[in-house]
């Protein structure tokens, strides 16, 4: 478990009372996880709760837990979603690190880095089944939006591994990548808040929608970290999307460009960036570049949008809580 409290969760604006639950509901959370992840076999049970115990923000099982509280808050079931959630992304981690050869997370090693492949792959496999298990609890709705989850999430990833085709617009491709690599698992973390707090519907739907377009601008913050940041914020290695060759929004926005003064970075970008010194000098360049700073406004203007998603619910703490938490979604570093 993390030994400190990443910014994202930090919620300057929640009230103590709030604060607290969250608190408290995410340490069930994280006892849930590592009792389920827990197996008789030494080795299959190190390797699963290496990524959980290496550390992590818990972002989406923190949404859960706060959707709830725009209901009747922190139940067992509301737990149970949040830990099921955490569990699915914690799955697509050990699979990502494998596509994107990805030797950090969690400033710890990466699964196929410390196991290779194989069981990175079937590690993966087997948290999603643990998730699917804990969610089976909650009935068959909560299984079916999971599985329908898995489903888009998977085919984000799919094709966020692949160029985009011939014909389509880039940056149409990438933005529907991130909806559904990310942005679905972050609608569902939110939707499970709002079910298993007994929400009524119309706040569920206000708050997946919400979710959807926090998960994008999370993700498109995360396209900016991987050029931005160091690994001391991230424990991530910077430039992995550079180097496998990811067109993310900076990327496509210094593409786009007509000036001549772009020509060696537009260069540098279409060639392998899995040579360091090339890399290094992307690095340099593409930090420098206005394309950054428009992909931040695009970040900024995301992020207002779930905010609307919002707008029809009363005041009270926990939408408080939710616009602060967009906040240091769209700001974060790491
Ligand atoms: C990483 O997610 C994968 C993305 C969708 C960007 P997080 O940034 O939430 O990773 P952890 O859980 O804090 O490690
Ligand atoms: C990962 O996107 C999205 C999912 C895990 C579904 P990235 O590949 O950008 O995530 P990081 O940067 O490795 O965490
Ligand atoms: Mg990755
Ligand atoms: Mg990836
Ligand atoms: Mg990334």
């Amino acid at each position: 478990m993390s030994s400190t409290t990443p910014p994202v969760l930090a919620l300057p604006e929640a009230s103590a009372g709030l604060s607290e639950r969250l608190t408290e509901g995410l340490a069930r959370v994280e006892e849930l996880i590592i009792e389920s992840t827990r197996h008789e076999d030494g080795f299959i049970s190190e390797a699963s709760t290496h990524l959980a115990r290496a550390g992590g923000k818990r972002f989406r099982p923190m949404l859960t837990l706060l959707v709830s509280e725009l209901g009747e808050g922190i139940s067992e079931q509301v737990v149970a979603a949040a830990a099921g959630v955490e569990l699915t992304h914690l799955a697509s981690l050990y699979h990502d690190d494998v596509m994107d050869v990805a030797e950090l997370r969690r400033g710890a090693p990466s699964a196929n880095a410390q196991y290779g492949n194989s069981t990175a792959i079937l590690v993966g496999d087997l948290l999603f089944g643990t998730a699917s298990d804990i969610i089976a609890d909650l009935g068959a709705d909560a299984v079916k939006i999971q599985a329908q989850t898995f489903i888009r999430l998977c085919s984000g990833q799919i094709r966020d591994d692949r160029p985009c085709p011939e014909g389509q617009d880039p940056g149409e491709y990438y933005r529907g990548v991130l909806a559904d690599k990310t942005g679905v698992l972050v609608a569902t973390a939110a939707r499970y808040g709002a079910m298993f707090g007994g929400c009524p519907p119309e706040t569920v739907a206000m708050a997946t929608e919400y979710g959807e377009r926090l998960g994008v601008a999370f993700q498109l913050a995360d396209d900016l970290i991987d050029i931005a940041s160091d690994s001391d914020e991230t424990g991530k290695t910077p430039g992995t999307d550079l180097r496998e060759g990811k067109r993310t929004l900076p990327v496509l926005n210094v593409l786009a460009s007509a000036d001549p003064a772009d020509r060696e970075l537009q260069e540098l970008l279409r060639s392998d960036l899995r040579e360091d010194s090339r890399l290094e000098r992307a690095l340099e360049l593409l930090r420098a570049h206005p394309g950054m700073a428009a992909a931040r406004e695009e970040t900024l203007a995301v992020g207002r949008r779930a905010i609307e998603a919002l707008a029809p619910l009363p005041d009270g703490d926990a939408k408080q809580a939710l616009v602060a938490l967009m906040d240091s979604v769209v700001h974060r570093v790491g």
